[in-house]
């Protein structure tokens, strides 16, 4: 069975009571109950990984990649915008990626507007909340079938 890994980014462990006007009130779990039910219908295998720290998101994607990962679904929060590193540890393992974002990135601040690690992703879904890592996981295991 295929592996997708779904990775989180700062704060987002806090989602269901951070800027709920934002982001809503459902919380990360709620996020990893929603995306295994479509990980079910689909027949792949998920795991998730959240952390606020951009060093333990770049040892987990190389962690990951070298257990024969399939491909991720990344919400690097902040760090979409500034990290460098993250899009190049994306680029390291050369693998299929998509980039969500709960909120249009879009509509919001200008520092928000550009994504330094979209260019590493293979796809970019923004501002269709819980239901864009749906999307996404559906888009990943129609793409890359067993
Ligand atoms: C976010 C958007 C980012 O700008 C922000 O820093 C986040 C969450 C989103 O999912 O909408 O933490 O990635």
């Amino acid at each position: 069975m295929k592996k997708f890994a779904i990775l989180n980014g700062p704060n987002l462990n806090r989602l269901g009571r951070r800027e709920p006007h934002i982001y809503g009130t459902a919380t990360l779990k709620d996020l990893e109950k929603l995306v295994r039910a479509e990980a079910k219908r689909l027949g792949v295998a998920v795991t998730f990984f959240q952390s606020n720290h951009e060093g333990a998101l770049i040892d987990k994607i190389h962690e990951l990649a070298d257990g024969g990962i399939a491909g991720f679904i990344v919400n690097f929060a902040a760090y979409s915008h500034t990290s460098i590193a993250l899009h190049d540890a994306l680029k390291s393992v050369a693998l299929p990626a998509i980039e969500v974002h709960i909120s249009d990135i879009k509509q919001r601040e200008k520092f928000r507007q550009t994504s330094m690690t979209a260019g590493a992703c293979t796809g970019m879904i923004s501002g269709e909340g819980f239901p864009g890592y749906v999307r996404a996981l559906r888009q990943l295991a129609e793409k890359n079938p067993t």
